[in-house]
């Protein structure tokens, strides 16, 4: 634990920007254009980037296809069976970011935090946005979830929607700082 108090603007998710240049600055410094030309870039430091990009894929997916549903092309029984898959989408998502987050808090930010021990505070950071996600992604399954209820309409897909772009945003900031607080130190102990 640090004395980062989360509820501080330029630490919080939902208003930091990106991740406070002062958690990460002059450590590692190896800039995001360069890291494929790094021996180890291809293996974790891939995986990861690959992994973050079945999440941002699925985020795209959820939102366009929710705006697909309010552009009104589907109707009758489409719009239900639409309504129905995008729903289980969003849980898809859910729980797919849950598995990834705790698999990360259990073997992954643990490990750096005992390798690395001048990105504890920037690792703190990741394990406070990954319980405040935690929040978001409980609103967000009830928020979908509701699209299965009898009468869903309208007002429950802008709900959606509004939480999918939501969800997209926070998601990608969390996981773009992630790999800048994990990538450049991996490549710079294993070259
Ligand atoms: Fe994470
Ligand atoms: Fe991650």
């Amino acid at each position: 634990m640090t004395d980062i108090d989360y509820q501080d603007p330029k630490f919080h998710l939902l208003s930091r920007g990106r991740i406070n240049a002062d958690l990460i600055d002059g450590l590692f410094p190896i800039e995001r254009s360069e890291w494929g030309n790094y021996r180890h870039f291809q293996e974790w430091p891939m995986h990861v980037l690959r992994l973050h990009r079945v999440i941002s894929d699925a985020c795209n997916r959820l939102i366009k296809g929710f705006e697909r549903i309010l552009d009104g092309s589907e109707s009758g029984s489409e719009y239900l069976i639409a309504n129905s898959g995008m729903a289980q989408l969003g849980l898809d998502l859910v729980a797919h970011v849950h598995h990834h987050h705790n698999y990360e808090d259990v073997n992954v930010l643990p490990g750096f935090m005992a390798r690395f021990p001048q990105l504890t505070n920037a690792i703190d950071l990741l394990e406070k946005d990954h319980v405040f996600l935690n929040d978001t992604l409980y609103q967000s399954e009830v928020v979908f979830a509701q699209l299965r209820r009898k009468g869903a309409g309208k007002m429950q897909i802008d709900k959606a929607l509004e939480q999918a772009k939501i969800l997209s945003r926070i998601l990608t900031l969390h996981t773009e700082d992630e790999e800048d607080v994990l990538i450049p130190a991996v490549l710079d102990a294993y070259s």
